[in-house]
């Protein structure tokens, strides 16, 4: 068991959600983890002490002035001695304090003290969690390095239904436990294209899609915690770099193309996950576009964009390439389709039909298919859904750079 032995302290804080958190305090020791509960002042109205302490079978501490609990093990050493500090769940008020680096009480005051990773599972109505200014302090969190776990979408405490269930203890368990695990990518230099593109019709106008980018950036944080080295070349969106990664922004398809086949030839893997506008307008007018009177109808000349995936496939030097396809009819026949006719090693297809997953969702479901094998994951976080697919990944990487492998790329099977 990867987290045997780990030391983890559990952050709780004041929401509705604190009542899951003896099972995952039971599920975690039952895993191995040696876990310390540390709640802030309005957790006890959730939860109480004596059931966090019977099953972690440890103190739990909520005070940095109690002298006892300090004497015994000092905040400071609590800190530097855990693996990961876990918060969950996380209420609104208390991801604003760990964005701002407040230090008012003993939980803030060990976010700041630990040089270990700090999670999050954030739990709050819908409403609270669709904030600009959690969104923002979200942001400023991931860029700071602090991995976010959740929220799921589903029925809350409150009544209302969307994003702000705390993610359930067994897939924080199972976050943890990735977090512990191997990290099959490490070494490998992994190039990822997410988000839209813009095509200019005129200075004030472009076509563009859907894409929100998030797909693409699961991956990226996905493949970082896989311990691989991630450059994004991302169209316009509205996320937060995941720490570590280099970014590179860009607006057109051809700005895209361009960019990649520039940083390609320092690739292992090529993940294609931006949603490249096939076509462009076949030139942008240097002044607005203005209605002629009597014309209720325009058209626009549109001309082919380069197919990056497929031109990164057609190289000598050809890293592994990973592309993504979004379908709503004959899903598997069109994915093969694609695969074959783009020269890919694998492809993972969603069916955008489905009202559940989709561009600006959180969650995804998708099917991973290679010359030979599909391989369905099922419906989950796009975060969830992204370490599957790097897992795949991984396993075709590590045949590549098997010896045997070495022979053909044939030998390439999911
Ligand atoms: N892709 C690309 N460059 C393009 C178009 C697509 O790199 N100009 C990549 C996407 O990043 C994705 C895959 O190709 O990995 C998806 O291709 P898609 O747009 O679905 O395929 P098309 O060939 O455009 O097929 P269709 O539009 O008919 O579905």
């Amino acid at each position: 068991m990867t987290i045997q032995g780990k030391k983890i302290v559990l952050g709780i804080t004041g929401g509705i959600a604190a009542y899951k958190t003896p099972e995952l305090v039971r599920q975690l020791t039952a895993a191995g983890a040696e876990v310390s509960v540390v709640m802030s002042r309005s957790a006890h109205r959730f939860v109480t002490a004596t059931s966090l302490q019977a099953v972690s079978g440890r103190a739990v501490r909520d005070d940095l002035w109690d002298s006892s609990a300090e004497a015994a093990m000092g905040h400071i050493e609590l800190a530097r001695s855990a693996d990961c500090i876990l918060i969950a769940p996380a209420t609104a008020h208390s991801c604003a304090k760990l964005a701002q680096g407040e230090a008012d009480d003993l939980l803030s005051t060990l976010c700041l003290a630990a040089p270990c990773p700090i999670a999050i599972a954030p739990a709050m109505n819908q409403q609270m969690w669709q904030h600009p200014a959690v969104q923002r302090n979200i942001e400023q969190l991931r860029s700071d390095g602090v991995l976010i776990w959740g929220p799921d979408s589903g029925d809350l405490a409150c009544g209302d239904v969307g994003p702000g269930r705390m993610a359930e203890p067994t897939e924080l368990v199972a976050e943890i436990e990735a977090l512990f695990g191997p990290q099959r990518l490490k070494g490998a230099r992994v190039l990822i294209t997410a988000g839209p593109t813009r095509e200019p019709l005129d200075p004030v106008r472009f076509i563009s899609n859907q894409s929100s980018g998030k797909q693409g950036f699961a991956l990226a944080e996905a493949a970082l915690g896989a311990g691989a080295e991630v450059t994004l070349v991302s169209g316009p969106v509205e996320i937060a770099t995941p720490r570590g990664a280099t970014r590179i922004d860009v607006t057109t398809a051809r700005e895209m193309h361009d960019s990649v086949m520039a940083t390609v030839g320092d690739h292992d893997i090529f993940i294609g996950v931006a949603a490249v506008a096939d076509f462009r307008p076949d030139a942008v007018r240097a002044e607005k576009i203005k209605k002629a009177s009597g014309h209720h109808a325009m058209s626009l000349e549109l001309v082919e964009n380069p197919d990056i995936i497929a031109a990164v496939a057609a190289r000598p030097d050809r890293p592994l390439a990973i592309g993504f396809a979004a379908e709503t009819e004959h899903i598997l026949e069109h994915a093969r389709e694609k695969l074959a006719r783009k020269g890919l090693d694998l492809i993972v297809v969603n069916d955008v039909s489905d009202r559940r997953i989709g561009f600006d969702s959180d969650d995804n479901e998708v099917t991973l298919v290679t010359v030979d094998v599909e391989h369905t994951v099922p419906l989950a976080s796009k975060r969830v859904v992204s370490r599957a697919i790097i897992e795949r990944i991984a396993d075709l990487y590590e045949q590549t750079t098997s010896p045997r492998s070495r022979q053909g790329r044939s030998a390439r099977k999911l």
